[in-house]
């Protein structure tokens, strides 16, 4: 028989055990949570990476919004049937379209039949998975104008590569189109010029030399003939120093640089400061477009006669204290000049002025209107298109 104070529970763990027990316990719970934590870090980090990335990418986004709400060119987005769908402000100030109103539109819409062939052309480029190329066209703007445009387009796809629609840019080259004219016009100036010294120098070194020696050979046959026959040789001897003469002053004139014609909107400058006594206040001036580039001679000179009428109409009849004259050279030239006179009188019928103004319009194949709002002023409004104008119709 054991030391009864020593007695252990026959069924049941001793203490010892329960000890060893609970200190399993504890540790598998201290285990557990450990993972727990490890579990939580891995998943805060995990968080921490993702908002991180949603922050780049939501940063981006408004980088690239920011970007094309302040680009100067027009940007916006087409969907697979080619209708608008985004707009940016660019695009609504070269184009004159609001948001509102093109969204849901056919791309059609801003162009001409040969801007649309333009879009078809590198529309297949991109479903062909090829770059399309950039292309210069004339668009429309929402009032009918032209406008000549440098064109991008490219794919919008989705994460798997899809094509979901296109984007577009077009950027306003008028003024590079303009200075393009121009400098040709000066390179052709300057071949112009480089033919005329070739001539003169030909006509000196050749001609005038030739003639000279000409002279001397008559002067000598001349002192060995008699008086009355010398006469005669002298007298050709005078018209050869005359064509010398003459020669010479072709070829200085040949070094002058060729009169140019002054540009059209020296012209019209011209016209409206002469109209400034007739007025008694200047008439303001607003150019649109390559007007020198775009108009021919011909056509600018019918464009002064009408300005000029308008111009003495508003002296003479309207009374106004301010008049406006604004030229837009697009795919039409449209000139229009405002007053806020008096307005027209219904009651005068008499129109020789405005019906030559009419006429000039009709034979370049373009309009011409006068409108007299109430209390407004005269509208002149006078338009040509350019490039269907027909130069046996100008002269
Ligand atoms: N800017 C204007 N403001 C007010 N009335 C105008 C204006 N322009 C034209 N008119 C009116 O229209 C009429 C016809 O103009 P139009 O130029 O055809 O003839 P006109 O100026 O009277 O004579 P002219 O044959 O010498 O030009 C004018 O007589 C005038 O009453
Ligand atoms: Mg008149």
């Amino acid at each position: 028989m054991g030391n009864p104070g020593s007695l252990q529970p026959l069924d049941g763990p001793s203490p010892a055990d329960h000890d060893a027990s609970q200190e399993a316990e504890s540790a598998r719970h201290a285990r557990l949570l450990g993972e727990l934590r490890q579990e939580l870090d891995d998943t805060n980090r995990g968080l921490i990476a993702l908002h991180t990335e949603l922050e780049t990418t939501r940063l981006a986004e408004a980088r690239l919004a920011a970007m094309v709400a302040s680009s100067d060119d027009a940007m916006f987005s087409l969907d697979l049937d080619c209708r608008v769908q985004t707009w940016n402000p660019g695009a609504r100030r070269l184009l004159a379209h609001t948001e509102q109103h093109i969204t849901g539109q056919p791309a059609d819409t801003l162009m001409s039949d040969a801007a649309r062939a333009a879009l078809r052309t590198a529309l297949e480029q991109i479903r062909s998975d090829r770059r399309a190329e950039s292309y210069a066209c004339r668009w429309l703007r929402a009032d009918g104008t032209e406008v000549d445009v440098a064109v991008t387009v490219s794919a919008m796809r989705d994460a798997g590569g899809g094509l979901i629609g296109y984007c577009a840019t077009a950027r306003d080259i008028t003024h590079q189109l303009a200075a393009q004219a121009e400098l040709a016009a000066a390179r052709a100036d300057r071949e112009v010029m480089a033919e005329r010294d070739r001539i003169a120098r030909d006509l000196h070194d050749m001609v005038i030399q030739r003639v000279f020696g000409a002279g001397l050979a008559l002067q000598s046959t001349a002192a060995r003939l008699p008086h009355s026959e010398a006469d005669r040789i002298h007298t050709a001897i005078g018209e050869l120093d005359a064509t010398i003469r003459e020669l010479r002053t072709t070829i200085f004139d040949l070094h002058q640089p060729a009169q140019k014609a002054a540009s059209l909107r020296a012209q019209v400058l011209d016209e409206t400061s002469a109209a400034h006594d007739r007025l008694g206040f200047a008439p303001s001036v607003e150019f649109d477009g390559p007007v020198d580039a775009a108009l021919p001679d011909a056509t600018a000179a019918h464009l002064l006669a009408v300005l000029r009428e308008a111009l003495s109409n508003a002296a003479r009849h309207a009374h106004a204290s301010a008049v406006t004259v604004s030229i837009q050279a697009g795919g039409d030239l449209l000139l229009e000049v405002t007053d806020n006179g008096r307005g027209l009188d219904p009651a005068v019928t008499r129109s020789s002025g405005l019906t030559n103004l009419r006429r000039r319009a009709e034979r370049l194949g373009g309009s011409f209107d006068i409108v007299s709002p109430a209390g407004s002023g005269t509208h002149v409004r006078w338009r040509i298109p350019l490039i269907a104008t027909d130069p046996a119709l100008t002269s």
